[in-house]
């Protein structure tokens, strides 16, 4: 008797190994993009991104002075990416395509069949492994053509992404049944100036930020419909869209600080999420941008008006939200946001800090767990139930270990948050994507940050992979759906 009592209070206090698993229908996946691992930067006809030329032209723009010109060298040795996704049993592998490698100027008027080849090939060797291809179409390397004539703020910008869109479901549509229009677009925009090299003049963010957002905003809505109408009857697939949201909880319960908290959330979130699923910005987005403009002197807000035509266009055109998670904050109210300097951060009007007891990530962020099972829990109040992927979740270190057990340990702690978020909260989450297959570019990190399951070896042309041993963990998860 009392073995049984406690056999029942163990049973119910402790969710344990046996008590949850992953559904059937649940996928797992890892995710890289083009320019992180491709190099090839110039082979075969591909034309220069902003990223060539960015790291060409400032070279000290990474950390380390490198580049993605050889990268991971995906360009030649895409056959064995396969084998370590077949090692690993995933059940999708998320990679995004090089614009400038299928049309080197961006534009539609010349395609280049050695790029399409690579695609094909890359394509056709995962479904023969039993891969199911998940394709970004925009992971932040825009043709450098582009910047001639202002990037993603002129909105001609919708129309080149429409039309290349459309050539890429029109090559590919037939085997891939899961597209992603863009990356992060919140970064793409944040970003714009310093980072993503399109313009050389130094704007205020609180300016073309919302610029940016709301032509990518446009384009999405654009290709999606171009999906809808020309490919989804033959091809029947899924197109959605892939945001970062770093959690952000009350760092009280005061009103203030919960109210301040989803101010956050809408402005990180929402300023993509809302249009898409309800045709418009969320309504304290348009409200303070307008306010603090007003005060700033502006003769309009600094947050673009969609017509009505546009709203109705821009509604619903999803059929999945892509979620990248990474992070949390404590946010407090900061309503003391002086007026006259037009800025992202001061519309938003929070402060956010840090708990000390979380634990530290490597590199950028810490570990919180709790973050991702509340941001999947908000995303299905806040957008009707939608359909969810985790398009992107992962564990940054220095080092490239291949004792890796930090990771495994970060893996555990966040595939344990969405078992939570399916059996607590049921929310309609249905697969889960490492960041990354292997060490990759990091960006303006260049290759000092590592997140791959595989190590890579950037000191020798080879580009040698080595499985860490997160490669163990994350198959045995995959194979016995439990963490
Ligand atoms: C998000 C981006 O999509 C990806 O390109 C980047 O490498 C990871 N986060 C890690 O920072």
């Amino acid at each position: 008797m009392k073995l049984l009592l406690s056999a029942i209070l163990l049973y119910t206090i402790s969710p344990t190994k046996s008590q949850w698993s992953f559904p059937d229908d649940f996928k797992f996946g890892v995710a890289t993009a083009a320019y992180q691992i491709e190099g090839g930067w110039n082979a075969d006809g591909k034309g220069v991104n902003v990223w060539d030329h960015l790291t060409h032209t400032n070279p000290n723009f990474t950390i380390d002075n490198s580049n993605g010109d050889i990268a991971c060298d995906s360009y030649h040795k895409w056959q064995e990416d396969v084998q370590m996704l077949k090692n690993l049993g995933v059940d999708f592998y998320r990679f995004s395509l090089s614009w400038t490698r299928i049309l080197p100027q961006g534009f539609a008027s010349e395609i280049n069949t050695a790029g399409v080849q690579y695609y094909n090939n890359l394509i056709d060797e995962l479904i023969a492994n039993g891969i199911e291809p998940c394709v970004t179409l925009f992971h932040w390397d825009s043709p450098q053509m582009f910047s001639s004539f202002g990037g993603y703020y002129n909105p001609v910008f919708v129309d080149l992404f429409a039309n290349y869109a459309r050539i890429a479901f029109k090559l590919f549509g037939d085997r891939v049944k899961t597209w992603i229009t863009f990356n992060e677009p919140k970064v793409v925009c944040q970003d714009y100036n310093e980072f993503m090299g399109l313009v050389n003049e130094v704007y205020p963010n609180g300016v073309i930020e919302y610029l940016c957002t709301h032509d990518l905003l446009k384009a999405h809505a654009e290709a999606y419909h171009i999906y809808d109408n020309e490919f989804r009857a033959q091809q029947n697939g899924k197109v959605g869209i892939t945001l970062n949201f770093e959690w952000s909880e009350p760092a009280s319960v005061k009103s203030e600080d919960v109210e301040a908290a989803e101010q956050r959330r809408q402005f990180e979130f929402g300023l993509f999420a809302s249009p898409i699923v309800y045709g418009n910005y969320p309504e304290v987005v348009i409200k303070r941008v307008a306010h603090r403009s007003k005060r700033e002197g502006f003769p309009h807000s600094r947050l673009p008006k969609f017509t009505l035509t546009e709203q109705l266009k821009l509604k619903g055109t999803y059929d999945f939200i892509g979620l990248n998670h990474y992070n949390s904050w404590l946010v407090k109210a900061s309503p003391e946001q002086p007026f006259g300097e037009p800025s992202y951060d001061k519309d938003v009007g929070t402060e956010r800090f840090v708990d000390p007891s979380w634990e530290d990530t490597e590199w950028d962020g810490k570990i919180a767990p709790f973050g991702l099972q509340n941001s999947l829990k908000w995303i299905k109040a806040t957008y009707k139930n939608s359909l969810i992927l985790i398009t992107e979740n992962g564990y940054p270190d220095k080092t490239g270990t291949l004792e890796d057990n930090r990771r495994i340990n970060f893996l555990r702690q966040y595939l344990n948050a969405t078992l939570q978020a399916i059996h607590q909260d049921q929310v309609n989450v249905k697969a889960y994507t490492v960041w990354s297959l292997m060490d990759n570019f990091e960006w303006a990190q260049g290759f000092t940050v590592k997140f791959g399951l595989y190590n890579v070896d950037f000191t020798t042309n080879e580009r040698t992979r080595t499985a860490k041993k997160s490669v163990e963990y994350y198959r045995s998860v995959i194979k016995d759906r439990v963490v």
